[in-house]
Protein backbone atom coordinates (compact mmCIF):
# COMPACT_ATOMS: atom_id res chain seq x y z
CA UNK A 1 0.00 0.00 0.00
CA UNK A 2 1.24 2.97 -0.89
CA UNK A 3 1.28 5.95 2.08
CA UNK A 4 -0.41 8.66 0.20
CA UNK A 5 0.97 12.35 0.27
CA UNK A 6 -0.43 14.80 2.67
CA UNK A 7 1.16 18.12 2.37
CA UNK A 8 -1.47 21.17 2.84
CA UNK A 9 -0.53 24.52 2.12
CA UNK A 10 -0.01 27.12 5.20
CA UNK A 11 -0.62 30.82 5.28
CA UNK A 12 2.28 31.66 7.64
CA UNK A 13 4.44 29.62 5.33
CA UNK A 14 3.50 31.80 2.51
CA UNK A 15 3.82 35.02 3.63
CA UNK A 16 7.92 34.40 4.67
CA UNK A 17 10.26 36.00 2.55
CA UNK A 18 14.12 34.90 3.50
CA UNK A 19 17.11 36.03 1.46
CA UNK A 20 17.96 32.67 0.84
CA UNK A 21 18.77 32.35 -2.72
CA UNK A 22 16.94 31.56 -5.60
CA UNK A 23 17.31 27.98 -6.96
CA UNK A 24 16.98 26.96 -10.36
CA UNK A 25 16.42 23.46 -10.86
CA UNK A 26 17.06 22.23 -14.32
CA UNK A 27 16.40 18.41 -14.05
CA UNK A 28 13.06 18.54 -11.49
CA UNK A 29 10.95 17.29 -14.36
CA UNK A 30 11.31 13.39 -14.53
CA UNK A 31 9.41 11.27 -16.38
CA UNK A 32 10.34 7.29 -17.03
CA UNK A 33 9.08 4.83 -19.55
CA UNK A 34 6.26 3.91 -17.00
CA UNK A 35 5.00 7.31 -16.59
CA UNK A 36 5.34 7.54 -19.99
CA UNK A 37 1.96 4.94 -20.71
CA UNK A 38 -0.21 5.96 -17.50
CA UNK A 39 -2.52 7.98 -20.50
CA UNK A 40 -2.01 5.61 -23.22
CA UNK A 41 -5.88 5.31 -24.47
CA UNK A 42 -7.18 8.15 -22.60
CA UNK A 43 -8.44 11.99 -22.75
CA UNK A 44 -7.37 15.14 -20.98
CA UNK A 45 -9.60 17.97 -20.79
CA UNK A 46 -7.50 21.14 -18.69
CA UNK A 47 -10.09 23.70 -17.94
CA UNK A 48 -8.04 27.20 -17.01
CA UNK A 49 -9.16 29.88 -14.78
CA UNK A 50 -7.22 33.37 -14.15
CA UNK A 51 -4.34 35.22 -15.50
CA UNK A 52 -1.67 34.31 -18.56
CA UNK A 53 0.43 33.02 -15.93
CA UNK A 54 -1.96 30.37 -15.35
CA UNK A 55 -2.77 30.22 -19.07
CA UNK A 56 1.18 29.46 -19.54
CA UNK A 57 1.33 26.70 -17.22
CA UNK A 58 -1.38 25.08 -18.40
CA UNK A 59 0.61 24.68 -21.51
CA UNK A 60 3.17 23.10 -19.45
CA UNK A 61 0.55 20.81 -17.61
CA UNK A 62 -0.76 19.81 -21.27
CA UNK A 63 2.79 19.32 -22.13
CA UNK A 64 3.25 16.81 -19.33
CA UNK A 65 -0.25 14.90 -19.86
CA UNK A 66 1.06 14.55 -23.55
CA UNK A 67 4.35 13.14 -22.61
CA UNK A 68 2.62 11.15 -20.32
CA UNK A 69 -0.03 9.61 -23.28
CA UNK A 70 -3.08 10.96 -22.61
CA UNK A 71 -4.51 13.33 -25.61
CA UNK A 72 -6.39 16.37 -25.50
CA UNK A 73 -10.13 16.29 -25.56
CA UNK A 74 -12.65 19.74 -25.40
CA UNK A 75 -15.40 17.23 -24.75
CA UNK A 76 -16.09 17.28 -20.81
CA UNK A 77 -18.18 13.98 -20.99
CA UNK A 78 -15.25 12.56 -23.00
CA UNK A 79 -12.37 13.38 -20.49
CA UNK A 80 -10.68 10.88 -18.98
CA UNK A 81 -8.29 13.46 -16.69
CA UNK A 82 -10.10 16.71 -15.54
CA UNK A 83 -7.68 19.46 -14.33
CA UNK A 84 -8.76 22.58 -13.29
CA UNK A 85 -6.28 25.32 -12.93
CA UNK A 86 -7.33 27.73 -10.66
CA UNK A 87 -7.41 31.47 -9.57
CA UNK A 88 -7.80 32.88 -6.15
CA UNK A 89 -7.58 36.96 -6.92
CA UNK A 90 -11.47 37.38 -6.21
CA UNK A 91 -14.05 35.24 -4.77
CA UNK A 92 -16.33 34.99 -8.19
CA UNK A 93 -13.40 32.67 -9.46
CA UNK A 94 -13.38 30.37 -6.50
CA UNK A 95 -16.98 30.16 -7.00
CA UNK A 96 -17.03 29.24 -11.12
CA UNK A 97 -14.45 26.71 -9.37
CA UNK A 98 -16.84 25.35 -6.93
CA UNK A 99 -19.19 25.17 -9.41
CA UNK A 100 -17.48 23.42 -11.75
CA UNK A 101 -16.48 20.66 -8.79
CA UNK A 102 -20.01 19.81 -8.73
CA UNK A 103 -20.50 19.54 -12.28
CA UNK A 104 -17.67 17.13 -11.99
CA UNK A 105 -19.15 15.02 -9.23
CA UNK A 106 -21.82 14.20 -11.04
CA UNK A 107 -19.81 12.96 -13.72
CA UNK A 108 -17.60 10.73 -11.32
CA UNK A 109 -20.69 9.38 -9.81
CA UNK A 110 -20.86 7.93 -13.70
CA UNK A 111 -17.47 7.67 -14.60
CA UNK A 112 -15.30 6.49 -10.99
CA UNK A 113 -12.40 5.68 -12.96
CA UNK A 114 -11.72 9.63 -13.55
CA UNK A 115 -9.02 11.22 -12.38
CA UNK A 116 -9.57 15.07 -11.29
CA UNK A 117 -7.49 17.20 -10.11
CA UNK A 118 -7.38 20.84 -8.67
CA UNK A 119 -3.58 22.76 -9.11
CA UNK A 120 -3.04 26.68 -9.27
CA UNK A 121 -3.76 29.60 -7.35
CA UNK A 122 -6.43 28.59 -4.64
CA UNK A 123 -4.63 24.87 -4.49
CA UNK A 124 -2.40 27.15 -2.42
CA UNK A 125 -5.04 28.73 0.01
CA UNK A 126 -5.43 26.50 3.25
CA UNK A 127 -9.18 26.99 3.57
CA UNK A 128 -9.93 25.95 0.07
CA UNK A 129 -7.87 22.25 0.66
CA UNK A 130 -9.73 22.04 3.56
CA UNK A 131 -12.87 22.84 1.68
CA UNK A 132 -11.82 20.03 -0.50
CA UNK A 133 -11.33 17.70 2.26
CA UNK A 134 -14.22 17.86 3.89
CA UNK A 135 -16.97 18.11 0.62
CA UNK A 136 -14.78 16.86 -2.50
CA UNK A 137 -12.87 13.94 -0.94
CA UNK A 138 -13.65 11.83 -4.09
CA UNK A 139 -11.09 14.58 -6.05
CA UNK A 140 -7.81 12.59 -6.83
CA UNK A 141 -4.84 15.14 -7.02
CA UNK A 142 -4.12 18.44 -5.46
CA UNK A 143 -1.20 20.74 -6.03
CA UNK A 144 0.16 23.82 -5.99
CA UNK A 145 1.98 26.39 -8.04
CA UNK A 146 5.69 25.24 -6.81
CA UNK A 147 5.19 21.27 -7.95
CA UNK A 148 3.98 21.29 -11.45
CA UNK A 149 6.59 19.00 -12.22
CA UNK A 150 5.52 16.45 -10.15
CA UNK A 151 2.47 15.96 -12.15
CA UNK A 152 3.41 12.52 -13.77
CA UNK A 153 4.15 11.07 -9.87
CA UNK A 154 1.06 12.47 -8.23
CA UNK A 155 -1.23 11.22 -10.90
CA UNK A 156 0.71 7.55 -10.98
CA UNK A 157 0.11 7.80 -6.92
CA UNK A 158 -3.28 8.79 -7.64
CA UNK A 159 -4.26 5.72 -10.10
CA UNK A 160 -2.91 3.14 -7.33
CA UNK A 161 -4.48 4.94 -4.10
CA UNK A 162 -7.78 5.67 -3.45
CA UNK A 163 -7.26 8.78 -1.35
CA UNK A 164 -6.92 12.47 -2.27
CA UNK A 165 -3.71 13.12 -2.83
CA UNK A 166 -2.39 16.69 -1.65
CA UNK A 167 0.92 18.40 -2.42
CA UNK A 168 0.98 21.92 -1.73
CA UNK A 169 4.09 23.81 -0.91
CA UNK A 170 3.77 27.22 0.68
CA UNK A 171 7.56 28.09 0.25
CA UNK A 172 8.70 31.13 -1.46
CA UNK A 173 9.78 28.83 -4.77
CA UNK A 174 12.07 27.72 -6.99
CA UNK A 175 13.41 28.95 -10.90
CA UNK A 176 11.88 25.59 -12.57
CA UNK A 177 13.66 25.01 -15.70
CA UNK A 178 13.74 22.75 -18.54
CA UNK A 179 9.61 21.82 -18.47
CA UNK A 180 8.14 20.81 -21.64
CA UNK A 181 4.99 23.02 -23.10
CA UNK A 182 2.23 22.58 -25.69
CA UNK A 183 1.55 25.89 -27.03
CA UNK A 184 -2.05 26.87 -27.80
CA UNK A 185 -1.16 29.11 -30.40
CA UNK A 186 1.13 29.14 -33.79
CA UNK A 187 1.78 32.59 -33.83
CA UNK A 188 2.03 34.20 -30.15
CA UNK A 189 3.37 33.21 -27.34
CA UNK A 190 3.95 34.19 -23.38
CA UNK A 191 7.16 34.00 -22.00
CA UNK A 192 7.80 34.08 -18.14
CA UNK A 193 10.36 36.66 -17.04
CA UNK A 194 9.72 35.85 -13.52
CA UNK A 195 7.36 34.35 -11.00
CA UNK A 196 5.92 35.75 -7.66
CA UNK A 197 5.42 39.02 -6.46
CA UNK A 198 7.42 40.68 -3.46
CA UNK A 199 4.68 43.83 -3.58
CA UNK A 200 2.17 42.66 -1.21
CA UNK A 201 -0.73 45.48 -2.12
CA UNK A 202 -2.73 44.92 0.79
CA UNK A 203 -5.75 43.46 -1.45
CA UNK A 204 -4.11 41.26 -3.22
CA UNK A 205 -3.68 37.35 -2.71
CA UNK A 206 -0.69 37.02 -5.41
CA UNK A 207 2.44 37.39 -3.20
CA UNK A 208 1.04 34.42 -1.06
CA UNK A 209 0.03 31.81 -3.84
CA UNK A 210 3.23 32.63 -5.95
CA UNK A 211 5.63 32.66 -3.46
CA UNK A 212 8.47 35.57 -3.99
CA UNK A 213 9.74 37.52 -6.79
CA UNK A 214 12.30 35.26 -8.75
CA UNK A 215 13.84 36.34 -12.00
CA UNK A 216 14.19 33.80 -14.61
CA UNK A 217 18.19 34.09 -16.04
CA UNK A 218 18.52 36.54 -18.91
CA UNK A 219 19.90 33.40 -21.23
CA UNK A 220 17.01 30.84 -20.21
CA UNK A 221 14.52 33.71 -21.34
CA UNK A 222 16.70 34.21 -24.52
CA UNK A 223 16.91 30.28 -25.10
CA UNK A 224 12.93 30.06 -24.90
CA UNK A 225 12.21 33.15 -27.50
CA UNK A 226 14.96 31.92 -29.82
CA UNK A 227 13.13 28.51 -29.99
CA UNK A 228 9.64 30.28 -31.02
CA UNK A 229 11.35 32.07 -33.01
CA UNK A 230 12.68 29.13 -35.06
CA UNK A 231 9.17 27.74 -35.13
CA UNK A 232 7.78 31.00 -37.07
CA UNK A 233 6.08 32.65 -33.79
CA UNK A 234 5.86 36.54 -34.71
CA UNK A 235 5.33 37.82 -31.57
CA UNK A 236 5.84 37.39 -27.65
CA UNK A 237 4.62 38.46 -24.12
CA UNK A 238 6.84 38.69 -21.79
CA UNK A 239 5.37 37.56 -18.53
CA UNK A 240 5.31 38.96 -14.99
CA UNK A 241 3.56 40.19 -11.96
CA UNK A 242 5.39 43.54 -12.10
CA UNK A 243 8.66 42.94 -14.79
CA UNK A 244 9.64 46.26 -14.09
CA UNK A 245 11.50 44.58 -11.10
CA UNK A 246 12.68 42.37 -13.20
CA UNK A 247 16.32 41.36 -12.17
CA UNK A 248 16.18 43.40 -8.68
CA UNK A 249 16.57 39.54 -6.91
CA UNK A 250 19.57 38.47 -9.07
CA UNK A 251 23.10 39.02 -8.01
CA UNK A 252 24.07 40.15 -11.64
CA UNK A 253 22.81 43.95 -12.38
CA UNK A 254 20.32 43.19 -14.82
CA UNK A 255 17.21 45.35 -15.06
CA UNK A 256 14.40 44.91 -16.98
CA UNK A 257 15.26 47.51 -19.87
CA UNK A 258 18.14 45.29 -20.17
CA UNK A 259 16.29 42.15 -20.90
CA UNK A 260 13.67 44.62 -23.29
CA UNK A 261 16.59 45.89 -25.21
CA UNK A 262 17.99 42.40 -26.04
CA UNK A 263 15.00 41.03 -26.59
CA UNK A 264 14.15 43.74 -29.03
CA UNK A 265 17.97 42.70 -30.51
CA UNK A 266 16.25 39.26 -31.29
CA UNK A 267 14.42 38.69 -34.93
CA UNK A 268 11.11 38.56 -33.66
CA UNK A 269 8.37 40.99 -35.05
CA UNK A 270 6.56 41.64 -31.77
CA UNK A 271 7.29 41.93 -28.29
CA UNK A 272 4.90 43.52 -25.63
CA UNK A 273 5.06 42.95 -21.71
CA UNK A 274 2.39 42.73 -18.67
CA UNK A 275 2.22 43.83 -16.05
CA UNK A 276 4.33 46.73 -15.40
CA UNK A 277 3.83 48.45 -12.19
CA UNK A 278 3.67 52.15 -12.09
CA UNK A 279 6.53 52.40 -9.37
CA UNK A 280 9.34 51.40 -11.56
CA UNK A 281 8.46 52.44 -14.99
CA UNK A 282 11.49 54.00 -16.03
CA UNK A 283 12.44 56.71 -18.61
CA UNK A 284 14.38 54.00 -20.11
CA UNK A 285 11.21 51.71 -20.81
CA UNK A 286 9.63 54.71 -22.65
CA UNK A 287 12.44 55.30 -24.76
CA UNK A 288 13.06 51.88 -25.75
CA UNK A 289 9.04 50.69 -26.55
CA UNK A 290 9.58 54.40 -28.62
CA UNK A 291 13.20 53.28 -30.51
CA UNK A 292 12.13 49.94 -31.33
CA UNK A 293 9.88 49.25 -34.05
CA UNK A 294 9.43 45.30 -32.75
CA UNK A 295 8.53 46.47 -28.93
CA UNK A 296 4.79 47.45 -29.28
CA UNK A 297 3.19 51.09 -28.37
CA UNK A 298 1.01 49.21 -25.74
CA UNK A 299 1.15 49.71 -22.12
CA UNK A 300 -1.05 48.41 -19.35
CA UNK A 301 -0.40 50.05 -16.44
CA UNK A 302 -2.72 49.45 -13.24
CA UNK A 303 -3.64 52.01 -11.32
CA UNK A 304 -6.24 50.75 -8.83
CA UNK A 305 -7.51 53.96 -7.74
CA UNK A 306 -7.40 57.90 -8.52
CA UNK A 307 -7.23 58.61 -4.45
CA UNK A 308 -4.49 59.09 -2.77
CA UNK A 309 -5.50 57.92 0.40
CA UNK A 310 -7.08 54.81 -1.35
CA UNK A 311 -3.50 54.29 -2.96
CA UNK A 312 -2.21 54.52 0.52
CA UNK A 313 -4.45 51.91 2.20
CA UNK A 314 -3.40 49.57 -1.01
CA UNK A 315 0.54 49.99 -0.52
CA UNK A 316 0.56 51.16 -4.05
CA UNK A 317 3.78 53.12 -3.52
CA UNK A 318 2.48 56.15 -5.99
CA UNK A 319 -0.15 58.91 -5.85
CA UNK A 320 -2.26 60.22 -8.26
CA UNK A 321 -0.21 62.76 -9.36
CA UNK A 322 3.01 61.06 -9.94
CA UNK A 323 0.82 58.40 -11.70
CA UNK A 324 -0.75 60.98 -14.05
CA UNK A 325 3.11 62.84 -14.67
CA UNK A 326 3.88 59.35 -15.74
CA UNK A 327 1.10 58.59 -18.29
CA UNK A 328 1.91 62.23 -19.64
CA UNK A 329 5.79 61.45 -20.10
CA UNK A 330 4.74 57.85 -22.07
CA UNK A 331 1.61 59.76 -23.64
CA UNK A 332 4.48 62.33 -25.13
CA UNK A 333 7.19 60.44 -26.36
CA UNK A 334 5.24 57.73 -27.47
CA UNK A 335 2.79 58.93 -29.97
CA UNK A 336 0.38 56.03 -30.99
CA UNK A 337 0.73 54.54 -27.59
CA UNK A 338 -2.65 52.38 -26.50
CA UNK A 339 -2.70 52.56 -22.62
CA UNK A 340 -4.65 50.28 -20.40
CA UNK A 341 -5.55 49.62 -17.31
CA UNK A 342 -6.86 47.55 -13.83
CA UNK A 343 -9.03 49.62 -11.30
CA UNK A 344 -10.22 48.32 -7.90
CA UNK A 345 -14.06 50.13 -6.93
CA UNK A 346 -15.22 49.55 -3.21
CA UNK A 347 -11.93 49.58 -1.36
CA UNK A 348 -12.82 49.60 2.21
CA UNK A 349 -13.19 53.05 3.19
CA UNK A 350 -13.29 54.31 -0.58
CA UNK A 351 -16.00 57.50 0.05
CA UNK A 352 -17.76 59.23 -2.95
CA UNK A 353 -15.38 61.37 -3.25
CA UNK A 354 -12.58 58.91 -3.02
CA UNK A 355 -14.25 57.50 -6.24
CA UNK A 356 -14.90 60.68 -8.00
CA UNK A 357 -10.60 61.06 -8.16
CA UNK A 358 -10.93 57.44 -9.59
CA UNK A 359 -12.89 58.74 -12.41
CA UNK A 360 -11.16 62.49 -12.58
CA UNK A 361 -8.07 60.21 -13.43
CA UNK A 362 -10.00 57.97 -15.68
CA UNK A 363 -11.17 61.22 -17.56
CA UNK A 364 -7.34 62.61 -17.62
CA UNK A 365 -5.80 59.47 -18.92
CA UNK A 366 -8.53 58.30 -21.49
CA UNK A 367 -7.77 54.56 -21.19
CA UNK A 368 -8.05 52.61 -24.58
CA UNK A 369 -9.79 50.20 -22.27
CA UNK A 370 -9.60 49.25 -18.29
CA UNK A 371 -10.42 45.55 -16.75
CA UNK A 372 -12.26 47.03 -13.53
CA UNK A 373 -13.42 44.97 -10.29
CA UNK A 374 -15.07 45.52 -7.08
CA UNK A 375 -12.74 45.37 -4.23
CA UNK A 376 -13.36 41.22 -3.08
CA UNK A 377 -11.91 39.95 0.34
CA UNK A 378 -8.96 37.91 -0.02
CA UNK A 379 -8.28 35.85 3.33
CA UNK A 380 -5.21 36.61 5.41
CA UNK A 381 -4.51 39.67 3.37
CA UNK A 382 -3.95 42.89 5.54
CA UNK A 383 -6.94 44.98 3.65
CA UNK A 384 -9.08 41.85 4.97
CA UNK A 385 -8.72 43.30 8.27
CA UNK A 386 -9.81 46.79 7.55
CA UNK A 387 -13.35 47.69 8.14
CA UNK A 388 -15.28 48.38 4.88
CA UNK A 389 -18.94 50.29 5.61
CA UNK A 390 -20.10 50.96 2.11
CA UNK A 391 -23.05 48.45 0.65
CA UNK A 392 -22.51 45.80 -1.87
CA UNK A 393 -25.09 48.06 -3.99
CA UNK A 394 -23.04 51.22 -3.92
CA UNK A 395 -20.15 49.17 -5.26
CA UNK A 396 -22.25 48.10 -7.85
CA UNK A 397 -23.24 51.69 -8.74
CA UNK A 398 -20.00 53.03 -8.80
CA UNK A 399 -18.78 49.93 -11.17
CA UNK A 400 -21.53 50.97 -13.41
CA UNK A 401 -20.70 54.55 -13.84
CA UNK A 402 -16.56 53.55 -13.80
CA UNK A 403 -17.55 51.39 -16.70
CA UNK A 404 -19.95 53.89 -18.80
CA UNK A 405 -17.09 56.53 -18.40
CA UNK A 406 -14.10 53.64 -19.51
CA UNK A 407 -16.54 52.41 -21.93
CA UNK A 408 -17.25 56.36 -23.76
CA UNK A 409 -12.76 56.98 -24.17
CA UNK A 410 -12.69 53.52 -25.30
CA UNK A 411 -15.04 54.22 -28.18
CA UNK A 412 -13.85 57.48 -28.55
CA UNK A 413 -10.32 56.37 -29.22
CA UNK A 414 -11.27 53.40 -31.41
CA UNK A 415 -13.05 56.06 -33.79
CA UNK A 416 -9.99 57.84 -34.02
CA UNK A 417 -8.19 54.72 -36.20
CA UNK A 418 -11.00 54.94 -38.68
CA UNK A 419 -9.68 55.48 -42.10
CA UNK A 420 -6.40 54.80 -40.49
CA UNK A 421 -4.01 51.72 -41.71
CA UNK A 422 -2.48 49.47 -38.63
CA UNK A 423 -0.47 46.65 -38.79
CA UNK A 424 -2.28 43.10 -37.38
CA UNK A 425 -1.25 39.63 -36.93
CA UNK A 426 -4.30 37.83 -38.62
CA UNK A 427 -4.64 34.50 -36.09
CA UNK A 428 -7.94 32.71 -37.46
CA UNK A 429 -11.00 32.82 -37.87
CA UNK A 430 -13.23 35.96 -36.62
CA UNK A 431 -15.96 34.80 -34.59
CA UNK A 432 -18.06 37.17 -36.39
CA UNK A 433 -18.60 34.60 -38.95
CA UNK A 434 -18.96 36.39 -42.50
CA UNK A 435 -15.75 34.71 -43.86
CA UNK A 436 -13.95 37.57 -41.42
CA UNK A 437 -10.34 37.07 -39.72
CA UNK A 438 -9.42 38.26 -36.64
CA UNK A 439 -5.98 39.28 -35.27
CA UNK A 440 -4.64 42.00 -32.75
CA UNK A 441 -3.22 45.43 -33.81
CA UNK A 442 0.55 46.55 -32.71
CA UNK A 443 -1.78 48.67 -30.28
CA UNK A 444 -3.44 45.19 -28.69
CA UNK A 445 -6.62 46.25 -30.52
CA UNK A 446 -9.17 43.62 -31.92
CA UNK A 447 -10.13 43.80 -35.36
CA UNK A 448 -12.18 41.56 -37.56
CA UNK A 449 -10.75 42.10 -41.17
CA UNK A 450 -12.01 41.00 -44.27
CA UNK A 451 -8.71 39.19 -46.13
CA UNK A 452 -7.50 35.29 -47.20
CA UNK A 453 -6.88 32.16 -45.63
CA UNK A 454 -3.62 32.95 -46.32
CA UNK A 455 -3.10 35.80 -44.48
CA UNK A 456 -3.35 34.02 -41.53
CA UNK A 457 -0.58 33.83 -39.01
CA UNK A 458 1.05 37.19 -41.16
CA UNK A 459 0.95 40.85 -39.98
CA UNK A 460 -0.92 42.40 -42.46
CA UNK A 461 -1.86 46.00 -43.32
CA UNK A 462 -5.56 46.63 -42.32
CA UNK A 463 -7.26 49.84 -43.43
CA UNK A 464 -10.20 50.50 -39.73
CA UNK A 465 -13.13 50.77 -41.38
CA UNK A 466 -15.31 50.69 -38.62
CA UNK A 467 -15.32 51.59 -34.80
CA UNK A 468 -16.98 49.76 -32.01
CA UNK A 469 -16.32 49.97 -28.12
CA UNK A 470 -14.35 46.69 -27.54
CA UNK A 471 -13.33 45.53 -31.40
CA UNK A 472 -12.25 47.26 -34.84
CA UNK A 473 -13.72 46.38 -38.40
CA UNK A 474 -11.45 46.71 -41.23
CA UNK A 475 -10.01 45.42 -45.00
CA UNK A 476 -6.62 44.27 -46.14
CA UNK A 477 -4.90 46.75 -48.16
CA UNK A 478 -2.08 46.10 -50.40
CA UNK A 479 1.95 47.23 -49.33
N1 LIG B 1 0.45 42.28 -10.87
C1 LIG B 1 -0.52 43.06 -11.46
C2 LIG B 1 -1.95 42.62 -11.23
C3 LIG B 1 -2.28 41.23 -10.97
S1 LIG B 1 -3.91 40.87 -10.48
C4 LIG B 1 -0.39 44.48 -10.94
O1 LIG B 1 0.08 44.72 -9.86
O2 LIG B 1 -0.83 45.37 -11.61
C5 LIG B 1 -4.89 41.66 -11.71
C6 LIG B 1 -5.82 42.69 -11.18
O3 LIG B 1 -6.80 42.12 -10.34
C7 LIG B 1 -5.19 43.76 -10.32
O4 LIG B 1 -4.56 44.76 -11.06
C8 LIG B 1 -6.37 44.30 -9.55
O5 LIG B 1 -7.01 45.33 -10.23
C9 LIG B 1 -7.29 43.10 -9.48
N2 LIG B 1 -7.34 42.57 -8.11
C10 LIG B 1 -6.35 42.01 -7.40
N3 LIG B 1 -6.77 41.67 -6.16
C11 LIG B 1 -8.07 42.04 -6.09
C12 LIG B 1 -9.07 41.97 -5.07
N4 LIG B 1 -8.80 41.47 -3.88
N5 LIG B 1 -10.31 42.42 -5.36
C13 LIG B 1 -10.59 42.95 -6.57
N6 LIG B 1 -9.69 43.04 -7.57
C14 LIG B 1 -8.44 42.60 -7.33
FE1 LIG C 1 -0.78 41.75 -6.48
FE2 LIG C 1 0.35 44.10 -6.14
FE3 LIG C 1 1.85 41.97 -6.73
FE4 LIG C 1 0.23 43.02 -8.57
S1 LIG C 1 2.01 44.02 -7.64
S2 LIG C 1 0.48 40.86 -8.07
S3 LIG C 1 -1.51 43.68 -7.36
S4 LIG C 1 0.70 42.29 -4.85
FE1 LIG D 1 -5.32 34.43 -10.38
FE2 LIG D 1 -3.09 33.41 -9.49
FE3 LIG D 1 -3.10 34.78 -11.73
S1 LIG D 1 -4.65 34.38 -8.26
S2 LIG D 1 -4.72 36.25 -11.42
S3 LIG D 1 -4.13 32.89 -11.39
S4 LIG D 1 -1.46 34.69 -10.25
Amino acid sequence: MIKHTHIKPSYIQAKKRSKEEVKILTDAYIINNELKKIGMGKKYLVITYGCQANERDSETISAILEDMSFTKTDDFNDADLILLNTCAIRENAHNKVFGMLGRIKHLKEIKPNIITCLCGCMAQEESVVNEIEEKFKWMDVVFGTHNIQNLPRLISDAINDNELIIEVYSKEGDVVENLPVKRSNKYKAYVNIMYGCDKFCTYCIVPYTRGKQRSRKIEDIKCEIQKLIDDGYKEVTLLGQNVNAYGKDLDEKITFDMLLKEVANMNIDRIRFVTSHPWDFTDEMINIINDYDNVMPYVHLPVQSGSDKILKLMGRRYTKESYLKLVEKIKNVIKNVSLTTDIIVGFPNETEEDFNETLDLVEKCKYDSAFTFIYSKRENTPAAKMEDNTPFEIKQKRLQRLNDLVNKYALINNEKLVNTIVPVLIEGKSQKGNNLYAGYTDTMKLVNVKCNKEDVGKIINVKITEAKTWSLNGEKVNG
